[in-house]
């Protein structure tokens, strides 16, 4: 493994030293505009019970209490690198009882049923092993309406992500057409795309 490949292979699963440096990136700069502008398409609620998928360095799960103030935001995520990072950002809420960090899965979503009424995922489907499986068990921990928001930086069609895929093992783009496939599959219904035509961000919105 090239040294390029090493370093990037740390948005899949942040470790160690790189791990650390990448945790705190993704909680700034244009990780945020593109997090901003794919929220705004997510009608949020006061008191929503969210689940924020692959929370990374946790700056989403912030943005989500923000957004929901008598609410409570749950980040899960597989890299202990990033576990510790997003509950020491979210720390204050954390000690209000508002908001929780677990280790765990996407393919293996702890909660039971009909849980949540919205859940997120920033950057991180990318990664998922199983799409559709994944999917489904998204769609089994979320409430009856409940939506599901995907919010990717990288839309995959220019050819632009071929690069990454490159340097990332098991790193896969997945255009709109794929997602909208893989969330019908997978039970979901409503699926809205909102494809940012100057940066080929997308964000995709399902109801359950
Ligand atoms: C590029 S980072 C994005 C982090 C954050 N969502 C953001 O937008 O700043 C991808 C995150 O997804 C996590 N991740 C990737 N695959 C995962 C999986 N199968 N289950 C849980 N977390 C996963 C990684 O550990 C990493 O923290």
């Amino acid at each position: 493994m090239g040294i390029l490949s090493k370093i990037f292979s740390n948005t899949r699963k942040p470790e160690g030293f790189f791990g650390r440096m990448m945790v705190n990136g993704m909680n700034g700069g244009g990780h945020a505009r593109m997090a901003e502008w794919g929220l705004s398409h997510l009608t949020l609620f006061d008191n929503a019970n969210v689940l924020d998928v692959g929370c990374g360095g946790g700056a989403n799960v912030a943005r989500l209490l923000k957004r929901c103030p008598n609410g409570k935001v749950t980040g899960i995520d597989y890299s202990p690198v990033s576990v510790k990072k997003s509950s020491e950002v979210n720390a204050a809420a954390i000690a209000a009882g508002r908001c929780r960090v677990l280790e765990g899965n996407a393919s293996a979503l702890p909660s039971d049923g009909n849980t949540f009424d919205i859940v997120t995922a920033f950057e991180t489907v990318y990664f998922w092993p199983d799409i559709e499986e994944c999917f489904r068990g998204v769609h089994r921990i979320l409430k009856g309406g409940g939506r599901f928001a995907i919010v990717n930086e990288d839309d995959g069609l220019t050819g632009n992500n071929e690069k990454w895929e490159k340097l990332i093992e098991g790193m896969h783009t997945y255009t709109p057409d794929e997602l909208r496939a893989h969330l019908t599959n997978a039970g979901f219904r409503d699926i809205a795309v909102h494809d940012d035509e100057q940066h080929h961000w997308l964000t995709v919105i399902a109801t359950k």
